[in-house]
C-alpha cells in the first residue's frame, strides 16, 4: 500500500535530552494516520505529530471502541535500528480489534507503515542501552452517532516516544480484592482502552496508600492471581518460575512474557503455565519459598517487585542482589535487543 509522506520543515529533536529520558513525554517528529471508511482502509498517510480534530461526537469517545499497542525500538552499537517482535503486537492488534467490533489492519499498514515512520524518525531512537523509542499503535471509533452501535469508521494511528525506564526502583504492588478487572467473556485478553479506564479509581486509591500498581485477581473466586495492570507477572517458588496461564481469555498475552518464558525453558529453567491463587504466593512467602517476583511487560520490561500487599500482610521480597532468574532474564534479553548476542530466535526486526 502506498504511503504519503509530508515531512516536518523544522525537526524538534533538539529538545530530546538524552541524558533524561522519561517515559511517554515527549513525541518524535512524525505521526502516521489511516482511516478506515466505506468498508476499507483509505491511504495512509505520515504527517508532522500534532493535535487531530475531531467532531465531539465521534463513538470511541463516549462509548470506548478504542484499542491499542506497546512494541519498541532499539538502536545497536552499529546505529541500526530494529524492532522487537513487531508481528507478535500485529496479531495482538487484531485480535483486540476483533473483540471490539472493529476492523482488522493490513500488516501493509501496521508494519510497513510502521517502519517506514521509524526509518523517518530514526534520530529519535536512543543509542542507549536501558533506553528505546515506544511505538503507540491505536485505533478508535470515528462514527459521529450518539446512538449505541458497533461504529462503521475508525481512525488508526502511531505515534512514538522515547523511553527510559518504566518504573525506576522495584515496585511495591496492591494485591486488589475491592475491584475486578476481567472475567471470563470479557475483555481480559485485549489491549482494550476500556480496561485501563476501569482501573483508574483502584489506581488512584493505591497510590495514596503508596503502592505503584494493582495486582488483579480473577472476578469470581477473587483469589486466582491474573496481572499486574501494566504488565504480566511471574513468581520464582524455590526453583520454578511460576505464572497465570491464558486460557481463560482474561489476561492479556504478554510479548515480553512470551519471550522471558521461551528464554527461561532454553535455559533449562522449570516453568509452570498454570492457575497461581494468592494463598499459594501467600503460603511460599511464609515458608520462605518466595524468592522472587516480577513483571514483564514492554513497557516495564522486566519489573522487580519489592512487596506485595495483601489482606493486611505485607510480603517483602529478599534483597535484589540475590535474585538470579530474574536478573539472568532480564540481562539475556536487553542483549538481544541492543545486539550484543545472536538473536537465535530472529525477534530484531530490521526497518528497512
Ligand atoms: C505496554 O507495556 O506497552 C503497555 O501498554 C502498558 C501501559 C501501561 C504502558
Amino acid at each position: 500500500m502506498d504511503i504519503s509522506i509530508s515531512k516536518v520543515e523544522k525537526s524538534r529533536i533538539s529538545e530530546f535530552d538524552k541524558s533524561n529520558i522519561k517515559f511517554g513525554k515527549l513525541y518524535a517528529d512524525h505521526m502516521l494516520v489511516a482511516d478506515y471508511e466505506d468498508g476499507q482502509w483509505q491511504t495512509p498517510s505520515i504527517i508532522p505529530f500534532g493535535n487531530i480534530t475531531m467532531s465531539p461526537a465521534i463513538s470511541s469517545i463516549h462509548y470506548g471502541q478504542s484499542i491499542f499497542e506497546g512494541i519498541k525500538a532499539y538502536k545497536n552499537h552499529k546505529g541500526e535500528v530494529s524492532i522487537f517482535r513487531p508481528s507478535e503486537n500485529f496479531k495482538r492488534f487484531n485480535i483486540s480489534a476483533k473483540r471490539m467490533a472493529m476492523p482488522e489492519i493490513p500488516s501493509s499498514i501496521f508494519i510497513d507503515g510502521m517502519k517506514k515512520l521509524i526509518d523517518l524518525d530514526s534520530a529519535w531512537v536512543p543509542d542507549i542501552e536501558g533506553a528505546s523509542l515506544y511505538i503507540r499503535p491505536f485505533m478508535f471509533a470515528t462514527d459521529e452517532f450518539i446512538g449505541i452501535r458497533p461504529a462503521g469508521k475508525f481512525r488508526f494511528m502511531i505515534i512514538n516516544s522515547p523511553a527510559g525506564a518504566y518504573y525506576n526502583q522495584p515496585a511495591k504492588i496492591f494485591v486488589q480484592s475491592n475491584y475486578v478487572r476481567a472475567f471470563k467473556g470479557g475483555t481480559g485478553f485485549a489491549k482494550a482502552a476500556g480496561n485501563y479506564a476501569a482501573a483508574m479509581l483502584p489506581l488512584m486509591e493505591l497510590k495514596e496508600k503508596g503502592y505503584d500498581q494493582n495486582l488483579w485477581m480473577d472476578g469470581v473466586h477473587h483469589k486466582y492471581i491474573h496481572e499486574i495492570g501494566t504488565m504480566n507477572v511471574l513468581f520464582v517458588i524455590g526453583n520454578k518460575v511460576v505464572t497465570p496461564d491464558l486460557s481463560e481469555g482474561t489476561i492479556l498475552a504478554g510479548i515480553t512474557r512470551d519471550s522471558v518464558l521461551t528464554l527461561l525453558r532454553e535455559k533449562g529453567v522449570t516453568v509452570e503455565e498454570r492457575p497461581v491463587t494468592i494463598d499459594e504466593v501467600k503460603e511460599a512467602y511464609l515458608n520462605g519459598e518466595l524468592k522472587e517476583a516480577f513483571g514483564a511487560g514492554t513497557a516495564a520490561v522486566i519489573a522487580p517487585i519489592e512487596e506485595l500487599f495483601y489482606d493486611g500482610l505485607s510480603m517483602t521480597l529478599p534483597p535484589l542482589d540475590q535474585w538470579e532468574i530474574s536478573n539472568w532474564v532480564a540481562k539475556r534479553l536487553a542483549d538481544i535487543r541492543y545486539g550484543n548476542i545472536e538473536d537465535t530466535h530472529h525477534w530484531m526486526e530490521g526497518i528497512k
